[in-house]
């Protein structure tokens, strides 16, 4: 099973493969330069254009357009699927592929989820036997059947508990392993991931623990350690309390989408059962549709900071296909510095309920948001907002909702809705352009875009793809409160490079291999980007850097100034706004 195998030993296997020996004893190679042309074995062609990059761990055709690692090679060339390529590249380079002998795939998961169970009743146990922890629990509110019905629990101290009392045999440690639950060091030596922290089982729908989110009790950091991608496990997909809201519930009416383990746990220890929790990631499509085959009816709430205005903007992004006669997608925003667990616990029960009841719905935030970012009594500013709506209300279905939504935007920008759409397609003429035309980084080096548009994104990212080691000092946190395509995905490539600095391009891309947003990535690494002494990519992902923080900067100041013209700026806003300005 693919997911049974480390992804540590992935990432170590593709570092060290040699993609010039793997390709050379299939296509025969000639040296040019500091990389290797071939034609091309997956096109007809009479003169070469399959180069393979020893440096990139990566080919590329620029006939057909065939790229990819060592382990994209095997697959298309000895059409193999992933995980027999991953063996046969460890078979060739005489490592053997770390993997439990166990019998069926079926079984294998069983064994996993129920490690899991038994790992998570365990800590149950132990939260128990520490005072500290329910004393913890006691100072959030939560009481012992609400701590017992999410199944918290706590992880003691030590760097082996779970090691020593789960992982006795090889096979045993392997699951450990394949579950997240202890972590590889370089020596080959485990340690438990879990520490000293008071542990939330993150469960599927049917109740199996599939991974878990562990809060420190102190100031440490993270704040929160959750467990990583596993073959059981895929953040992006998961809603926390989804299960015990079911199991609450005898019908579900509506969800409400909260941010953190602590508002789902809080608003059902306050009687509000029917809550969810996404787990620190934006909501995606996965999230919605699992939402939307449970109900009609799902309300947003995220925190009253700027992070959960962040957040409700993707959701509603991400939302936007999944619009429907019939459904309701509602907003609600807390007070400034309030998440659903403190206003609760400030206002009771009754109140967040009211807060829901006038939860404002997606169409309004939709146009009060594209509103607040441009000068309504300008036509200037109604045409930028027409050039921004148009994105947006193209992921709508077509339908009445999406004619409604037109219409209302047409009254909100003063215009009638023809005329409105006609400022829509003639602006999709202006903004369809630079998308392509970003793409052709090879011969000319360009500036980046001084507004600090998608392209310097596009650029930073295929910088750094080609050079991942020139990323090792840049500040990821320039890039807290840029709003930007691609920007999460930058942030996290270089948090991926900073914390394994040796990784090389092709080990990014097999990271990513199964990644909805690292779909793209592999044609950004075959970009041509220099790579001549006088070329410092250090400096120039610097650069890019800088100007995304200061067109984030920017934006952030426009956004203030409108805000405060049209509704008024909060006293830390005030403050913000003389700072920055
Ligand atoms: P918050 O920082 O809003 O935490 O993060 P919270 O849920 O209000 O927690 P308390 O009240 O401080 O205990 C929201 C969610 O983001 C994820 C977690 O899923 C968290 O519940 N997160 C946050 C992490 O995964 N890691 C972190 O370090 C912080
Ligand atoms: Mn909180």
């Amino acid at each position: 099973m693919a997911g049974l195998i480390p992804q540590d030993f992935i990432d170590d296997l593709i570092a060290r493969a040699d993609i010039v020996e793997v390709v050379g004893r299939r296509v025969q190679l000639k040296k040019a330069g500091r990389e290797f042309k071939a034609c091309c074995p997956f096109h007809d062609e009479k003169s070469p254009s399959f180069t393979v990059s020893p440096g990139k761990g990566f080919y590329h055709c620029f006939g057909c357009g065939a790229h990819g690692t060592a382990i994209g090679f095997l697959m298309e060339f000895d059409h193999l699927s992933f995980v027999d390529a991953i063996e046969s590249l460890a078979g060739a380079m005489g490592v053997e592929v770390p993997r439990s002998e166990s019998d069926q795939p079926a079984k294998r998961y069983d064994e996993l989820f129920s490690l899991m169970d038994t790992v998570s009743r365990f800590w149950q146990d132990c939260l128990k036997d520490s005072p500290e922890a329910v004393a913890y629990l006691q100072k959030r509110g939560i009481d012992g059947s609400t701590a017992k019905r999410f199944g918290i629990g706590y992880s003691p101290d030590g760097w082996s508990t779970i090691l020593d009392k789960f992982g006795q045999s090889d096979e045993a440690t392997e699951r450990l392993l394949a579950t997240g639950l202890i972590i590889r060091k370089d020596n080959g030596k485990h340690y438990d991931r879990f520490r000293d922290r008071l542990m939330f089982p993150i469960r599927d729908p049917r109740g199996r623990t599939i991974g878990f989110g562990g809060r420190t009790m102190g100031d440490g950091e993270p704040k929160y350690l959750n467990s990583p991608e596993t073959v059981l496990f895929h953040k992006g997909r998961e809603l926390y309390g989804l299960y015990e809201a079911r199991q609450a519930l005898r019908q579900i009416d509506q969800l409400v989408v909260v941010e953190g383990y602590m508002d789902a746990v809080a608003l059902a220890r306050n009687g509000i059962d029917f809550v969810v929790a996404t787990l620190g990631t934006a909501t995606t499509h996965e999230h919605l549709n699992r939402l939307f085959r449970l109900t009609d009816n799902v309300i947003f709430s995220f925190d009253g900071d700027s992070a959960g205005a962040k957040a409700a903007w993707r959701a509603l992004e991400n939302a936007l296909p999944q619009i429907r006669e019939g459904r309701q997608i509602r907003f609600v925003f807390l007070p400034e510095g309030e998440d659903p667990d403190s206003f609760v616990k400030d206002n009771g029960a009754d109140a967040f309920v009211g807060l829901l009841d006038k939860g404002i719905p997606l169409s309004e935030f939709l146009i009060k948001e594209l509103a607040s970012q441009v000068d309504m009594n300008s036509i200037d500013g109604r045409a930028r907002l027409a050039e921004t709506a148009r994105p947006l209300i193209n992921r709508i279905p077509v339908g009445v909702y999406r004619e409604l939504l037109i219409n209302s935007l047409a009254e909100a920008v003063g215009l009638t809705a023809a005329k409105l759409e006609k400022m829509m397609a003639a602006s999709s003429a202006a903004t369809d352009r630079p998308t392509q035309a970003s793409q052709a980084f090879a011969a000319k080096r360009r500036r980046p875009s001084a507004s600090g548009g998608p392209s310097v994104v596009r650029r930073a990212i295929t910088l750094l793809l080609n050079h991942p080691e020139a990323c090792q000092k840049l500040d990821i946190e320039k890039l807290a409160g840029v709003r930007r395509a691609g920007v999460d995905l930058l942030a996290a490539l270089i948090e991926t490079v900073q914390s394994e600095p040796n990784i090389t391009t092709a080990g990014l891309l097999e990271r990513w291999r199964h990644d909805e947003k690292g779909r793209h990535l592999s044609k950004l690494a075959a970009a041509n980007v220099p790579n001549d002494d006088e070329f410092d990519p250090a400096a120039e992902l610097n650069e890019c850097m800088q100007q995304l923080a200061l067109a984030g900067r920017k934006e952030r100041i426009e956004f203030l100034i409108q805000k405060q013209r049209l509704t008024g700026l909060s006293d830390d806003e005030k403050s913000e706004l003389t700072q920055r300005v």
